[in-house]
């Protein structure tokens, strides 16, 4: 299975992942941990996403394309991947599935969690209190959610016109948001993918 996790931030991509992909025995590749784990580490990658990611700005398409490439041509995404992060431009989606063409594969599904911006901007605030990223604060808070809408937003068309895209409401408490994801990719095994209603 080869699915993304598509969602505005705080919309739970983080928290679900690791469950999905416990349940899937495939890889979490999260673009957001692996440039958080490359600011951490002082890496040439992190220099040049540092002030971008602290901004709550996009990095550059053709970084993080290369990065993503890179990670998914490792032996153990052969057996699928869930993405979480990526792609979040239709460029990056292009790439993405080039790239894939090239290894004769292509995603399974596109699983789109739904939460209202008033929750989000709660869900991240709370999580600033925990966990202090620091694209934690309510400008950049603010910034990402705009990034979001303008730059991701469109993918939700991109993958609707290939039949692959599934949304789900991110509202619900997490056991029955993870519930809804397993039933999501029963359909997709199923060869089921045009979702019922929108
Ligand atoms: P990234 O790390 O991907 O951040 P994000 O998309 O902003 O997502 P978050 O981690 O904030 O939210 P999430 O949806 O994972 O929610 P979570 O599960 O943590 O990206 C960071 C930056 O990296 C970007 O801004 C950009 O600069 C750069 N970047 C990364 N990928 C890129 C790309 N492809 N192109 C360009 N730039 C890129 O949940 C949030 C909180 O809510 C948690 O505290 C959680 O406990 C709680 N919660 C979760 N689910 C529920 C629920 N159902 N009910 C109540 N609370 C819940």
């Amino acid at each position: 299975m080869r699915i993304i996790f598509l969602g505005p931030p705080g919309a739970g991509k983080g928290t679900q992942a690791g469950r999905l992909v416990n349940y899937l025995q495939v890889p979490h590749i999260s673009t957001g941990e692996m440039l958080r784990q490359a600011v951490r580490e002082g890496t040439k990658v992190g220099q040049q996403v540092q002030l971008d990611m602290k901004a709550g700005r996009l990095v550059p398409d053709a970084l993080i394309i290369a990065v993503t490439q890179e990670r998914l041509v490792e032996p153990d995404c052969a057996k699928g991947f869930l993405l979480d992060g990526f792609p979040r431009t239709i460029l990056q989606a292009d790439a993405l599935e080039r790239f894939l063409a090239t290894e004769g594969t292509e995603i399974s599904g596109t699983i789109e969690l739904r939460v209202p911006q008033d929750e989000l901007f709660r869900r991240l605030m709370a999580r600033a209190q925990k966990e202090g990223r620091t694209d934690d604060t309510p400008e950049v808070i603010q910034g990402r959610l705009n990034e979001y809408t303008q730059r991701t937003q469109p993918l939700v068309e991109f993958y609707k016109a290939r039949n692959l895209h599934f949304p789900i409401n991110g509202l619900a408490a997490v056991d029955d948001v993870f519930a809804e994801i397993q039933s999501v990719v029963a359909r997709i095994r199923a060869g089921q993918p045009q979702p019922k209603t929108e």
